[in-house]
C-alpha cells in the first residue's frame, strides 16, 4: 500500500488524482469501546497508512506511558484521544474518520457507545452502506449486539459485517467462533437481516484485518479490508427514478430562473418531462447547468441547477421529478420514530417535520406502540421518551412529496424539530400515506365568521389567560364575561375545571395529557371565534409551545394572550382549593409549579400584575385594552 500520508504532503495534486476515481464506501461501527471498537478504527486507519508521523509518535509514546498493550501500540489511544477532543465541541455527537486503499476510499461513522447511542447510530447511519458490529469473542452475543443489529435493520444498511473480535483471547477457538455465529444467526432472522459475513479478528494483533491470518487456518472468508473493499456500494442510484429536492431557487436576473439542488437519485437530460411535487405542475428540462459549463446528462450525488421550458411555479422545498414515476403525495403517514430528545416526545405537540429540502408543521399522535430494542417485544406507550423507537402516525400542516423509507432514504427519511428550542429531537422513516385524509375534503361554507360576528356587531376573537393554579385567572375571567355581556358582547367563557368536568373528562395532568387538554380546547375556541364569538380561555396552559398552537390556529390578531402573572409564593400561599398543600405533602402529583413545570409567556399581549391590582382592576385592564384595541370593534 502506499504511504497516503507522504503522498498528500509531498504532491497533493498526484493524490487526489489517484482518489478521484475510487468507489467509496460508508461504513458505521457498532459496538463499546470494550468490544474494541476504537481499537479496530484504529487499526484500520494505521493499516492503511491514514495515520501522519507526528500522530504515529504520540501515539507511541502515550501507549508506552498508558501502557495497557505491554508497550506496543495501543490504537484505542488514537481514537479516543480524537474521541476525547472532540467532545470539548459537545454538539457534535458522531466523528466522521476518512481513510482509502488503493482501490477504494472510506468514511467511518464513528458512534460513541455511551448511553446517547440510538441518536448517534441513527445520525451516523443514516447515508451508511455498511456496518460492522463488533463482537468479544469471550462474551458472545449480547443485549447491546441485538440492539445495534436492530437499528442496523430499521435504518436499512444493506451489507451487515459481524466482526467477533479477540479471538486471540478465546484461542482461537472454531467451535466458540461457531457457537457464536449460530446464535446471531438466529437472531438476525427474526429481525430481516438474512444477509451478513461474519470474520473472526483480533484488531488488536492485526489478524483477519488486512490479510487472511495464519491463527485461523480454519477460516476461509475474506479478511476484513478486502472484504470492504469490494462490497457493493449503491451505484444503483443512478439508475432509479430522478428526483432532486429543490435547495433554493436560483434567479439572479428576470433572464434566468433555474432550480438549484442535489439530485438525490437516477438521472436527468436536458429534454426530459419532470413533474413538479407536490404542485403536480409538469415541464421539460431545458439546460443543466454547473459553474463548469452545461451538462448533457447528470447523475444521483451532482449538485446542479435545471431550467425549464415553461413558466411554472417551482420552489425550495419542492421536489422535481421524473413525469414517469414520480413520488407520492401526502399528509398524513405511518411511520417509525427515534426520540432523541431529553424532553419526551407529546403527541398533539407541534413540531417542524424537515424532509429533503422542505419544513412544514407536524404532529404526532399517540404511539401504536413502542419497541424493546433488548427484547423485539411491542409495548404500549404514552409517549417516547429519549433513546426510545415507536411506531406513531403523523399529520403534516401541508400535503409533502415523498418515498417510502425503504425505497429512497432521502425521500422517505426525516427529523423532527422543536419549534421552541430549534433542537433535533427526533428522526423517521416513513413507511405509507394514511389514506383517510385524501377522502376528506374541506366544505366551504356561505355564511362565514365575519358574517356571523356582523351580526352580534362583533367581531370573534380569543381571550386567552394563562398563569399557575390559583394565580386569580378564573375570577378574573368571570369579571371580564360580565363586564363585556354588560356591553352587549356575545362571549362564552371556557374554564379549565369546567371544561375537565366534560368534554376532557379523560384527561389527567401529565405532561401528553395537558397538550391535549390545550389542543382541544384551542380547537374548541377557533370554532367559536368561526361562530363570531369572543371567547375567554382560563387554563393554566403551562407549555409555551401549546400557547403558540392555539394563537396560530386564530387570524392575526384575533389571538390576546393575557397572562395572570402571579408569583408561586402568594398563589401557594393564598391556596384557594388546598392543592399546594396536598402538592407539598405529596399527595398530588404533577402538580404546577411543584414538580410540573410552568413556562410564563415571553410576549403576551397583557399582563396582569395581581400584586398591584385587585381582581375588578385587572378586568378593567383586560376590557379597556380589548375595548381600545386597534381600529375594528370586538
Ligand atoms: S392545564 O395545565 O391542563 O392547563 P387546567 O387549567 O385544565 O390545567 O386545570 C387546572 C385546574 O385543575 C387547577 O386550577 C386545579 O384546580 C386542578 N388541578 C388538579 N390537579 C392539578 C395538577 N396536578 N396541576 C394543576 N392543576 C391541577
Amino acid at each position: 500500500m502506499a504511504h497516503q500520508s507522504d503522498l498528500i504532503a509531498e504532491d497533493i495534486e498526484a493524490y487526489l488524482t489517484a482518489h478521484q476515481h475510487k468507489s467509496l464506501l460508508r461504513f458505521l461501527t457498532c459496538g463499546s469501546v470494550d468490544d474494541g471498537k476504537s481499537t479496530l478504527i484504529g487499526r484500520l486507519l494505521y493499516d492503511s497508512k491514514m495515520i501522519f508521523e507526528d500522530q504515529l509518535a504520540a501515539l507511541e509514546a502515550d501507549s508506552k506511558k498508558v501502557g495497557t498493550q505491554g508497550g506496543e501500540i495501543d490504537f484505542a489511544l488514537l481514537v479516543d484521544g480524537l474521541a476525547a477532543e472532540r467532545e470539548q465541541g459537545i454538539t457534535i455527537d458522531v466523528a466522521y474518520r476518512f481513510f482509502s486503499t488503493d482501490r477504494r476510499k472510506f468514511i467511518v461513522a464513528d458512534t460513541p457507545g455511551h448511553e446517547q447511542y440510538t441518536r448517534n447510530m441513527v445520525t451516523g447511519a443514516s447515508t451508511a452502506d455498511a456496518a460492522i458490529i463488533l463482537i468479544d469473542a469471550r462474551k458472545g452475543v449480547l443485549t447491546q449486539t441485538r440492539r445495534h443489529s436492530y437499528l442496523v435493520s430499521l435504518l436499512g444498511i444493506r451489507h451487515v459485517v459481524l466482526a467477533i473480535n479477540k479471538m486471540d483471547l478465546v484461542d482461537w477457538s472454531q467451535s466458540t467462533f461457531d457457537a457464536i455465529l449460530a446464535d446471531y444467526r438466529a437472531f438476525a432472522a427474526q429481525i430481516g437481516i438474512t444477509d451478513f459475513t461474519a470474520i473472526p479478528m483480533s484488531a488488536l494483533r492485526g489478524d483477519n484485518i488486512t490479510e487472511a491470518s495464519p491463527a485461523s487456518p480454519w477460516y476461509t472468508g475474506s479478511a476484513l479490508l478486502p472484504l470492504l473493499e469490494t462490497l457493493p456500494v449503491e451505484d444503483d442510484l443512478r439508475s432509479r427514478a430522478f428526483r432532486l429536492p429543490v435547495q433554493w431557487v436560483n434567479r439572479p436576473n428576470l433572464d434566468f430562473r433555474g432550480f438549484s439542488g442535489l439530485i438525490s437519485s437516477g438521472t436527468v437530460r436536458p429534454g426530459d418531462r419532470l413533474k413538479v411535487l407536490p404542485s403536480g405542475r409538469e415541464s421539460t428540462v431545458e439546460r443543466i447547468v454547473t459553474f463548469d459549463g452545461d451538462l448533457d446528462e447528470a447523475v444521483a450525488g451532482q449538485s446542479v441547477t435545471i431550467t425549464l421550458a415553461d413558466e411554472i411555479d417551482v420552489s425550495r422545498g419542492d421536489v422535481l421529478s421524473t413525469a414517469t414515476s414520480p413520488p407520492e403525495v401526502a399528509d398524513q403517514f405511518e411511520a417509525t420514530l427515534v426520540w432523541m430528545d431529553d424532553d419526551a416526545m407529546l403527541p398533539g405537540r407541534p413540531y417542524i417535520l424537515k424532509l429533503g429540502t422542505r419544513q412544514v408543521a407536524a404532529q404526532i399522535t399517540e404511539p401504536k406502540y413502542k419497541v424493546n430494542v433488548n427484547t423485539l417485544e411491542r409495548l404500549a406507550a404514552k409517549r417516547l421518551e429519549l433513546n426510545e423507537i415507536g411506531v406513531v402516525n403523523l399529520s403534516l400542516d401541508a400535503p409533502i412529496a415523498f418515498d417510502a423509507y425503504s425505497d429512497n432514504h432521502d425521500l422517505g427519511g426525516f427529523i423532527l424539530i422543536d419549534r421552541m428550542t430549534n433542537r433535533t429531537v427526533g428522526a423517521g422513516m416513513l413507511h405509507f400515506a394514511l389514506r383517510r385524509s385524501q377522502n376528506i375534503h374541506w366544505q366551504a361554507l356561505d355564511v362565514d365568521k365575519a358574517a356571523r360576528g356582523a351580526l352580534k356587531g362583533q367581531r370573534g376573537r380569543v381571550v386567552w389567560l394563562t398563569g399557575l393554579s390559583g394565580s386569580g385567572k378564573s375570577t378574573i375571567a368571570n369579571l371580564v364575561e360580565k363586564r363585556l355581556y354588560a356591553n352587549g358582547r356575545h362571549t362564552y367563557l371556557l374554564d379549565g375545571d369546567n371544561v375537565r368536568h366534560g368534554l376532557n373528562k379523560d384527561l389527567g395532568f401529565t405532561d401528553e395529557d395537558r397538550v391535549e387538554n390545550i389542543r382541544r380546547v384551542a380547537e374548541v375556541a377557533k370554532l367559536m371565534v368561526d361562530a363570531g364569538l369572543i371567547v375567554l380561555v382560563s387554563f393554566i396552559s403551562p407549555f409555551a409551545a401549546e400557547r403558540r398552537l392555539a394563537r396560530e390556529l386564530q387570524a392575526e390578531g384575533d389571538f390576546v394572550e393575557v397572562y395572570v402573572a402571579t408569583p408561586l409564593e402568594v398563589a401557594e400561599a393564598r391556596d384557594v382549593k388546598g392543592l399546594y398543600a396536598k402538592a407539598r405533602s405529596g399527595q398530588l402529583k404533577n402538580f404546577t409549579g411543584i414538580d410540573s413545570p410552568y413556562e410564563a409567556p415571553e410576549n403576551p399581549e397583557i399582563t396582569v400584575d395581581t400584586l398591584k391590582l385587585s381582581p375588578e382592576e385587572a378586568a378593567q385592564q383586560i376590557v379597556d385594552w380589548l375595548e381600545g384595541a386597534n381600529d375594528y370593534s370586538i
